[in-house]
């Protein structure tokens, strides 16, 4: 692909490295392709940060048309860049825009966009701990129409943000609540997408627990209201009776390419691990009982978070006294240890830009 680049007149100046917390700056490029049905994805380009002109009957204002991606790049001791399997970010796209009638952005368009725009930002990839460069693609509907349909026009975007961590409470414990009366998704939805749509249905419950002082909400299927899908923005694994359990992917929960990682990592550390259904009940009784060891949620944004304590119907119960399980911190340096090429990444999962 032939990438047209468009040098800024002046560069932002840095932010300061130790203060960037989630998604507050963005570097000075973003790269921009439009797609129609008579030319196809045409015209990529690496562009000054900018706003978009967006006509009012822009579809995706209307109808959420949109999906997107979160992926990071992160710099070596050694100050190499590296990405963390791209080719998954690029697949799960292709599996969302499939579902909301977006085009699909082949492959390897996504990781060649991703890693121009990322090796023109080199210098954006913070090098302290727990910092990396977010990377954001996004799809969306371009066409202006007011009928709902599949739209003709798209636009694929990827922007860069420098980020700390996502949590203000860094990697220590959060609250989660457990959430009964609104649901993120059904199967059969776009549950598995990574669209807009999915976050849009989830904030009002994350109001809702912030207010009661949770981090984040817990949430169950949206038909029985009883098996547990996700934590917040994240999938959830729980240690119960020295196995690993977690959701399993029929539709309605994300396939989080955390997830997957921390799945294959555990059985080769000879863990046994359960893709199945969990229900509140049995979690809770596990808590109860002391057999729910530690509990975390997984994600690009978090990495992953440990879950200090929950709320179901008003009855709280603990989880690893608050503190961070061995397990969860294990976890978290030996993908971490991977991903800031700390230590040898045996699966080939590292990409350098
Ligand atoms: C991620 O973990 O990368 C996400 O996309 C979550 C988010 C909405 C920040």
């Amino acid at each position: 692909m032939e990438i047209k680049f468009t040098k800024a007149s002046q560069l932002k100046e840095k932010p300061d490295f130790n203060k960037l917390g989630f998604g507050k700056y963005v570097t000075d490029y973003m790269f921009v392709m439009d797609y129609d049905h008579e030319q196809g994805w045409h015209d990529p380009q690496i562009v000054p940060y900018d706003e978009f002109m967006m006509d009012p009957r822009c579809v995706t204002l209307h109808y959420g048309l949109e999906t997107f991606e979160g992926m990071k790049a992160y710099r070596t001791a050694d100050d190499r860049i590296q990405l963390f399997r791209p080719e998954m970010n690029a697949k799960r796209m292709i599996k969302s825009n499939e579902r909301l009638c977006l085009a699909e952005v082949p492959e390897d368009m996504f990781v060649e966009a991703v890693k121009a725009l990322v090796a023109i930002e080199k210098d954006w990839v913070p090098n302290l701990p727990e910092t990396s460069l977010y990377i954001r693609p996004v799809t969306y509907a371009s066409e202006c129409s007011i009928g709902v349909h599949p739209p003709k026009s798209c636009r694929f975007y990827v922007i860069l943000s420098p980020v700390g961590c996502y949590y203000p409470e860094g990697v220590n414990p959060v609250k989660i609540y457990v959430e009964e009366e609104y649901v993120r998704a059904v199967i059969g939805g776009t549950g598995f997408c990574k669209c807009g749509g999915n976050y849009a249905a989830s904030v009002k419950a994350q109001e809702k627990a912030q207010k009661m002082g949770y981090t984040q909400v817990l949430w169950l299927d949206g038909v029985h209201r009883e098996y547990v899908e996700e934590v917040g923005t994240m999938n959830v694994m729980f240690k119960i009776d020295g196995k690993v359990v977690t959701p399993p992917l029929e539709g309605s929960v994300l396939p989080g390419i955390t997830r997957d990682s921390i799945i294959h990592v555990l059985k080769d550390w000879g863990y046994e691990v359960e893709e199945r259904r969990l229900s509140i009940h049995e979690l809770m009784e596990a808590a109860r009982t002391g057999r729910l060891e530690e509990a975390w949620g997984t994600g690009t944004a978090a990495v992953i978070s440990p879950i200090g304590e929950l709320n179901y119907r008003g009855e709280i119960v603990t989880v690893s006294d608050f503190k961070t399980g061995e397990l969860t911190q294990k976890l978290y340096d030996f993908l971490t240890g991977i991903q800031w090429g700390k230590i040898e990444d045996p699966y080939g999962w590292t990409v350098e830009v």
